[in-house]
């Protein structure tokens, strides 16, 4: 009897194993199967994990719409120009927004722009991972925009002024040439807009000639004295945005059953702390794609299995 089990064990084990592994081919990239079956699931090197998808029938709403451009592999929100560089399941994605700017020539202004984002429903700019930055020594700048759903209006802005490139801290943005503050919760559009007090830099024009402002992720940003020059050059910069489904608590969700998001069977329904709608996730111990039916994978079989 003993014998028997241990040649099932060294045969069928490895079997499975191997079974399993080809099976799925994408499995050690990323171990689950992201979009629907028939869906494309990336765009370049960027992955679209389903509620997104590229055509009708391979998003939850036309809110997760995405375009591929397969030229360039550019990754946009709907058709609009909203870049997108990466979509998390954990309800994530990050996008790339201008970096504005008001630029000078002795008394003359060479460059002014400003940048607006509106979002579609489902999509709500982070809180805790971006901030509104802004850079120059002659410098205010301000974003605002609307918020949901009360559509509250919102406006939060920063001042950095000084007198020589001396005074910039490197590597530190707390007000001499970068200022940053928080914006609110459940925002949904952001409009950034920069000046100058004394309208042309005069006094600092020698080591200053522009200011900037961004609404953008904080970590992935460290001021150094060298971006009141060179961030003329960049245009754009990561913006974090969360994403969620519907505009319906989990217990109203969970009420009609075909519109119900939580597909697998092994997923949970959870409220976001930011925006509006729902979430999906694994139970413990699973992984995969709560979204989509079977998505989530009981890593648990697998060990307890091996363990015997
Ligand atoms: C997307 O983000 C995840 C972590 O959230 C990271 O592992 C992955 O490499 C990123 N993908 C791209 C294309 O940047
Ligand atoms: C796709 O990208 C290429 C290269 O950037 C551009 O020439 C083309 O117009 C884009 N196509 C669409 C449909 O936007
Ligand atoms: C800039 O304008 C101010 C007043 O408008 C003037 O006094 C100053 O001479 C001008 N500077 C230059 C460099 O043109
Ligand atoms: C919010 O801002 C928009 C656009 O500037 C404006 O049309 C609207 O009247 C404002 N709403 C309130 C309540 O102030
Ligand atoms: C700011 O300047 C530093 C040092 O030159 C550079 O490494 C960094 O990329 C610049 N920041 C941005 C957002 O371009
Ligand atoms: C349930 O969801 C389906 C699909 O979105 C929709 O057509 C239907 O009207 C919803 N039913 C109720 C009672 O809200
Ligand atoms: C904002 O992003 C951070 C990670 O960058 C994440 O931990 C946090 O949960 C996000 N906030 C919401 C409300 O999703
Ligand atoms: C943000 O939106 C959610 C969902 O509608 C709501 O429950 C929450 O009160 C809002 N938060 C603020 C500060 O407006």
């Amino acid at each position: 009897m003993m014998n028997i089990l241990q040649t099932l064990n060294a045969f069928i084990l490895p079997l499975i194993l191997i079974l399993f592994f080809s099976i799925n081919p994408t499995l050690s990239e990323y171990n689950f199967t992201i979009a629907k079956p028939g869906c494309v699931d990336r765009c370049g090197d960027i992955r679209i994990p389903y509620p997104f998808g590229t055509t009708e029938n391979c998003y939850q709403h036309y809110s997760f719409f995405v375009t591929c451009n397969e030229t360039s592999n550019k990754l946009v929100v709907q058709s609009s120009s909203i870049e997108v560089t990466n979509i998390s399941l954990d309800g994530q994605m990050k996008i790339l927004q201008y970096i504005v700017q008001d630029c000078y020539a002795s008394n003359v202004s060479t460059r002014y722009s400003r940048a607006s984002l509106n979002f579609p429903p489902h999509l709500t700019v982070n809180n805790t991972a971006n901030k509104f930055t802004i850079m120059g020594c002659d410098t205010y700048g301000y974003v605002s925009g609307r918020r949901f759903p009360s559509k509250h209006n919102y406006t939060t802005g920063c001042i950095t002024r000084c007198d020589s490139r001396a005074s910039l801290e490197e590597g530190s943005c707390k007000g001499s040439g970068c200022c940053k503050t928080s914006i609110p919760s459940n925002v949904s559009s952001v409009d950034v807009r920069v000046y100058s007090f004394s309208s042309n830099y005069k006094d600092v024009l020698d080591f200053n000639d522009c200011g900037y402002a961004f609404v953008g992720e904080d970590s992935a940003f460290t001021f150094s004295a060298d971006n009141l020059t060179n961030l003329r050059n960049v245009g754009n910069f990561p913006m974090v945005v969360d994403w969620a489904i519907g505009d319906e608590t989990c217990d109203e969700a969970k009420m009609n059953r075909s519109a119900y998001a939580c597909v697998s069977q092994n997923s949970m329904c959870y409220k976001p702390e930011n925006g509006y709608g729902y979430r999906c996730r694994c139970w413990e111990g699973y992984q995969g794609n709560p979204y989509l039916i079977d998505g989530c994978l009981g890593m648990h079989y697998c060990a307890s299995f091996m363990a015997n």
